[in-house]
């Protein structure tokens, strides 16, 4: 099973994505962690990634697919891939499609969480996690015991560099300029899964499984 959890930045994607790929044993393939990663290993990719990451908007097609199909190819034990934060514009969808085709798979879930734009720039301005595990938290629905501490290894308490005021409104213009029309495209195709992103953690997950159990 290969699926896209699909939204706006903020609306939960990388919260569902990890329960997913532990129920479903899913290779979970995050672009903006990949970039992320980059950035901090401070390779010359990461280098150019950050400059756009940073301004709120999409890194070029051609560092993006890259990572995407290295990771493809590489799915080892697991059942399928789970794509999270691509594609983000048709251009990646239509390479997407392409680089399955070769390797004779194909998506079959495009999971979109939907929510308010208010909920998603609460839930962006209060994201936080641990500089040291990575832990996640939310000053706002699930913070930490301690102030700035992690619960548990007591490191400190960060927030992401492209998770600012300015920023967050220029990545949702992004997403609606540039990604939300995917959804035409994936609905065209028969594999869009419209899911309420604006309830709990838990609900929008059991919401989802009963999508992902269902066909
Ligand atoms: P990326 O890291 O993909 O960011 P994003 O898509 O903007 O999504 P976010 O990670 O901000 O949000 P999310 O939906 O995962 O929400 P989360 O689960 O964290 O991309 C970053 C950048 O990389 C892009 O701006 C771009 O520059 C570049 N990039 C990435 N992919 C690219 C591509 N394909 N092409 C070109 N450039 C690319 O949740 C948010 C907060 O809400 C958390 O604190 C969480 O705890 C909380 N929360 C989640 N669900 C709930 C809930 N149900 N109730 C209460 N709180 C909740």
């Amino acid at each position: 099973m290969n699926i896209i959890i699909f939204g706006p930045p903020g609306v939960g994607k990388g919260t569902q994505a990890n329960r997913l790929k532990e129920r479903y044993n899913l290779l979970h393939l995050s672009t903006g962690d990949a970039l992320r990663g980059e950035v901090k290993k401070g390779t010359e990719l990461g280098l150019k990634a950050k400059e756009a990451m940073d301004k709120g908007r999409l890194v070029s097609d051609d560092i993006v697919v890259g990572i995407v199909v290295n990771a493809i190819g590489n799915v080892e034990d697991a059942n399928g891939v789970m794509l999270d934060g691509f594609p983000r514009n048709i251009s990646q969808a239509v390479t997407l499609d392409k680089v399955m085709e070769e390797k004779d798979l194909k998506i079959d879930y495009v999971i979109s969480l939907e929510a308010d734009r208010d909920i998603i720039l609460k839930r962006l301005s209060g994201r936080r996690s641990c500089k040291d595990c990575g832990k996640d938290y939310n000053i706002f629905f699930s913070p930490p015991k301690v102030e700035g501490k992690c619960d548990e290894c007591d490191g400190e308490i960060i927030g992401r560099s492209d998770d600012t005021e300015e920023v967050h409104l220029d990545r949702l213009k992004v997403y609606e300029n540039q990604t939300e029309s995917l959804k035409s495209y994936y609905r065209e195709k028969g594999l869009l899964y419209k899911i309420d992103g604006m309830a709990t953690v838990n609900e929008v997950f059991t919401n989802i499984n009963k999508v992902l159990d269902g066909k």
